[in-house]
């Protein structure tokens, strides 16, 4: 499983890239917008945070096939490294990914509420596609079903396209999509934090600390006999 932040905030970007096993950050135009600053010099500031190798999402905002690629090369020239250009599962989408594979720019089609649009996303060449989750639950469907859906079509015709999952309000949502196979999911901040969160854990830790420390000395650890 490779995780994402979903979010354009540097400062929980900077902690979370220190401390969490992170494949790269997604943004969406709600996400950026957020921020209230120069859009490019806030992609080049997470640039700069997570390194060329990571990847980095950037969603297109046209209506058109053509404008959507346009926006897709000016990204890829204003940003280095491994850049994903987000693209939408509309008919234009469509036409916009299979433009992208063709010229062998990297997409993810998203906004994607059922597995057939997935299955089309990625039959016209998209790398990734990205099942909404937690806004399909919302419309009384389940985003965890659509997405092991995807996941079985996507074995079944051997396509090589990954689900990342996106859209989560908890952690049991991204629980069940990696039990259903999704290879890869984009969360915010909050609720990867709560991934390891867990009141036993730190109450463990405190027991051997203080266990060693009564027998050792206050504030020994291992290193009591390093110089
Ligand atoms: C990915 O970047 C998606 O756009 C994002 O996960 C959507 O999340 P939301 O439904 O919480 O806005």
């Amino acid at each position: 499983m490779r995780l994402y932040i979903d979010s354009a905030d540097l400062k929980e970007i900077a902690f979370l890239n220190e401390y969490y096993p992170i494949s790269g950050v997604t943004t969406n135009p709600s996400i950026i917008v957020k921020e209230n600053r120069p859009y490019l010099e806030l992609l080049t500031e997470i640039r700069g945070i997570i390194g060329e190798e990571k990847e980095l999402f950037v969603q297109v905002i046209g209506d058109t096939a053509e404008e959507m690629v346009d926006e897709a090369k000016f990204i890829n020239q204003q940003i280095s490294g491994n850049v994903v250009v987000k693209v939408p599962v509309t008919e234009e989408g469509l036409k916009a990914i299979k433009l992208l594979s063709e010229e062998n720019i990297p997409s993810l089609a998203t906004t994607i509420y059922t597995s057939f649009q997935a299955l089309m996303a990625a039959m016209a060449g998209a790398k990734y596609v990205a099942p909404y989750v937690n806004r399909i639950d919302n419309l009384t469907g389940s985003g965890v079903n659509v997405t092991a859906e995807i996941v079985e079509l996507f074995a079944s015709y051997h396509l090589s396209t990954e689900v990342l999952a996106a859209s989560f309000k908890n952690v049991q949502q991204v629980h069940d999509v990696c039990l259903a196979g999704a290879q890869t999911a984009t969360v915010a901040p909050d609720i990867i934090k709560k991934f390891i969160a867990f009141p036993s854990t730190s109450q463990d830790v405190a027991v051997f600390k203080k266990e060693w420390q009564n027998v050792y000395g206050s504030d020994k650890t291992n290193l009591i006999n390093s110089k």
